[in-house]
């Protein structure tokens, strides 16, 4: 075994180098990519994410390696991208005890992607801790860095953080740490924030404000190199890029659903905002909710789009609750846009813009964007039945471009 292949004390990297030119995201990377996975050798031996789905087999005869597959208690999935989750159905069939540690969500397109609705998973809550036997592991999730159910890890004992994509860098290097690389990682980790992290900034403040709170001596992600020297430089590159600009605009889109349709088109507004480089907060408004901070949030964007299914001709969850504030608030520099999904008919998304308009926000309909742009092959509010076909997103984007035309002015 390499010395280099080990990270901390009983802690092994068990990843796979790809040097291809490899497709990713519409790009291509020129330098290839490594897909980092780790084995934490315990009295409950762990693998913290595993490798891209083209090496599934390479990926287990590396872990054997070091252990019988059969005896890895936990495979923790930060993130389903099957760059990161490929390899797990390949470990899973020789780790056949193994539990599966995610979100919730993470959990539900695990069991769809790889068929594994037999298996047992350990669902994660923001800030739960699992004792692995020698090590202890806390977990936290980072909704949109940069889907929505990832998570990261952090173990206390070895004061490693874990947090896949994030601190990322594409390059195919067999030099696993930082201080080992043969030339300056600084442009390609910047290139990789930009890409990948940038568009959803708000939520790389969020992750960062948490982090400082760790004492954090090595990053290990998974693409590229692992950080070891100069840590708290790398943290503070992700504070500075993230940081709001006056000239930044910020947009919320704040919805209730009923059977997460209403969340998917909520997802397709996002990325439609992420093509205009303007980044999004997302909010479900549910019995959970917390109203004032979802106040402050309309207070600090720029756009809100607020929806709604449908039901009994009404909106359903405690959007209302959020609703019935906005007459009290001065919304009188902020654009706000109605949206929702239905089924028989759309009366939510009606009832939304009424709201809209008793408040003092700048309501996008459709009289707004024809004095604005002489636009008229766009719909607002947005009223979507069901789930919009491939024609019916492009219609969507095409609406959310405009706003965020709007917004960048
Ligand atoms: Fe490296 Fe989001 O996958």
């Amino acid at each position: 075994m390499k010395k280099e292949m080990l990270v901390a004390e009983n802690t092994y990297w068990v990843g796979y180098v790809d040097d291809r030119k490899v497709p990713f995201h519409r790009l291509i990377l020129e330098k290839g990519t490594t897909y980092n996975s780790y084995l934490l050798k315990t009295e409950k031996p762990t693998v913290i994410d595993t490798v891209d789905i083209s090496f599934g087999r390479d990926f287990v005869e590396t872990v054997k390696n070091h252990i019988d597959p059969e005896d890895i208690k936990y495979i923790v999935i930060n993130h389903v991208e099957p760059d990161h989750s490929g390899g797990l159905p390949a470990l899973a069939s020789k780790a056949k005890d193994a539990i599966i540690v995610t979100t919730e969500l993470g959990a539900e397109e695990l069991k769809e992607m790889y068929k594994l609705h037999d298996r047992e998973f350990l669902i994660i809550k923001d800030g739960d801790r699992l004792d692995i036997g020698g090590k202890t592991l806390r977990f936290f999730e980072t909704p949109y860095l940069h889907t929505e159910e990832t998570m990261i890890t952090y173990c206390e004992e070895d004061k490693v953080l874990y947090p896949c994509d994030i601190f990322s860098s594409h390059v195919a290097t067999k030099e696993l740490f930082n201080d080992l690389a043969a030339e300056d990682i600084k442009e390609d980790f910047d290139v990789y924030y930009k890409l990948i992290m940038h568009p959803h900034r708000p939520y790389v403040q969020d992750m960062i404000t948490r982090i400082r709170k760790l004492d954090i001596e090595m990053i290990a992600p998974s693409h590229g190199y692992i950080l070891r020297e100069n840590v708290d430089k790398f943290i503070d590159t992700y504070d500075e890029m993230s940081k709001p600009s006056k000239e930044d605009k910020e947009a919320l889109i704040v919805y209730s659903t009923m059977t997460n349709n209403t969340k998917k088109i909520a997802n397709y507004i996002l990325e439609g905002l992420e093509d205009k480089g303007i980044p999004a907060k997302v909010i479900k408004a549910d019995k959970n909710t917390n109203i004032d901070e979802i106040k402050e949030a309309i207070l600090k964007a720029d756009a809100i789009f607020f929806g709604s299914s449908t039901r009994y001709a009404d909106m359903v969850g405690s959007i209302e609750d959020v609703l019935k504030e906005l007459k009290n608030m001065d919304l009188s520099s902020k654009l706000g846009v109605a949206f929702g999904s239905y089924g028989w008919s759309g009366e939510a998304v009606e009832v939304i813009n009424d709201y809209l308009n008793e408040s003092n926000i700048n309501v996008v309909d459709r009289s707004l964007i024809i004095k604005s742009t002489g636009m008229d092959d766009v719909q607002f509010p947005i009223r979507i039945k069901f789930n919009p076909d491939e024609q019916g997103k492009e219609m969507l984007y095409k609406s959310v471009h405009t706003v965020g035309d709007l917004l960048v002015g």
